[in-house]
């Protein structure tokens, strides 16, 4: 508090020598009641995002499931710990002999993965004999996830949003060194340092230069390969509001807003995405948001509003739910998540021209 802040009655008893003690005796109740004041109006401005946060979820999610859905948010995410195929299976059976009855493989993904059944916390991952790391710990559906693509040994791939990496690992599992081939962008620079030390670490070096790139590109400018890919992966930037409910700060910059800028930025990138992958190619369009604005409304729009003809496929998993056009898993049903996903094929060529990255600049509904 500077001097002119002081009220003037206490500067003038301020003022009186030798009456020090009773000078900060009363300076101190005008000091903390304007804390006092500041900290309640933050109270006031945390509650009345929160109350703003539950009516606009529970809104989306109904007064049944939203109290239900809210709780198993706010719980600890559950991990798990994927295997990666390049490590020395001996050398993580002996890691982790002393946890094994604690761990439950989960048989809804194909990708060797781990679930403690106490909730316990796993072991650090580590380097194996041969320096390459053992396993990565991530929410399990995003292994489900990144399956829905069924990437082949041969392919070519595009990560376009990548960082830290988890999704890319799982995909780098499935390719092969000498035909497959995965091109990881990040647009954040720290991000993709992390990424790139990732992938290092987890595979030999001769596999990761075969078969790993590394580029830090905007993905709603990601017209420089059209046609491409037989696969991209878009794990968008969302709302992630299970995380928001885990950092008091976070939560309080919320607003509706968000989720609608949110869900412009993820349709720009979506539409790079169509745009870089072949005809006949697939994308998987995921968020971790709960929000249907930023998940089946931004895979509407670029059926009905993309210049790239796209369809919508199936999905039938064994853990999750189904939505208009992709699948949800929530932690309340299935204690992984929250993570959205949806899988399009492309079908055909720009109905008009090549780019369409500034189409969405009117659609301020979105
Ligand atoms: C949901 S995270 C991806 C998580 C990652 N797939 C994984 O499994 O570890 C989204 C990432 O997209 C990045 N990002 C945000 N906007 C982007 C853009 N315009 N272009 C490319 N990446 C972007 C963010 O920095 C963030 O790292």
């Amino acid at each position: 508090m500077s001097d002119s802040e002081i009220p003037q009655t206490e500067k003038k008893k301020g003022g009186q020598r030798g009456n020090k003690k009773n000078n900060s005796d009363k300076k101190k109740p005008a000091l903390s009641k304007k804390k006092e004041k500041a900290l309640q109006r933050e109270a006031e401005r945390r509650n009345a995002v929160m109350a703003a946060f539950n009516k606009y979820y529970e809104e989306e999610w109904g007064p049944e499931r939203w109290p239900v859905l809210l709780e198993a948010l706010k719980k600890p995410v559950r991990h798990c710990m994927m295997m990666n195929k390049y490590a020395n299976v001996q050398d993580v059976k002996t890691k982790l002999k002393d946890i094994l009855p604690d761990l439950t493989m989960l048989d809804f993904v194909s990708i060797p993965c781990y679930a403690s059944k106490t909730m316990s916390r796993f072991p650090q991952p580590g380097k194996d004999s041969n320096n390459v790391t053992d396993y990565y710990i991530l929410d399990a559906a995003s292994v489900l996830a990144t399956e829905a693509l069924d990437i082949q040994p041969d392919e070519q791939v595009l990560d376009i949003c990548a960082a830290p990496g988890g999704k890319t690992l799982s995909v780098l599992q499935r390719l092969d060194k000498k035909y497959g081939r995965l091109t990881s962008n990040e647009i954040a620079s720290d991000r993709r340092r992390r990424l790139r030390q990732v992938i290092e670490s987890y595979l030999p070096p001769d596999v990761a230069q075969e078969v790993s790139t590394v580029v830090g590109k905007d993905g709603t400018r990601y017209y420089g390969e059209p046609e491409q890919y037989d696969k991209v992966l878009l794990d968008a930037p969302c709302s992630s509001e299970r995380h928001l409910l885990h950092d008091e700060k976070e939560l309080e910059l919320w607003s509706p807003k968000r989720t609608q800028v949110n869900a412009k930025r993820q349709l720009s990138i979506l539409k790079a995405a169509v745009h870089s992958v072949r005809v006949g190619g697939l994308v998987l369009y995921a968020t971790c948001s709960i929000s249907s604005l930023e998940n089946d409304k931004v895979v509407e729009r670029m059926i009905n509003k993309g210049k790239i003809p796209i369809e919508p496929l199936k999905l039938k998993l064994p853990v999750g739910e189904k939505t208009k056009y992709g699948w949800l898993c929530l932690p309340d049903k299935t204690t992984w998540g929250p993570l959205y996903f949806a899988l399009v094929r492309r079908t055909g060529v720009s109905k008009e021209g090549e780019l369409d990255d500034d189409e969405d600049s009117e659609d301020d509904d979105v």
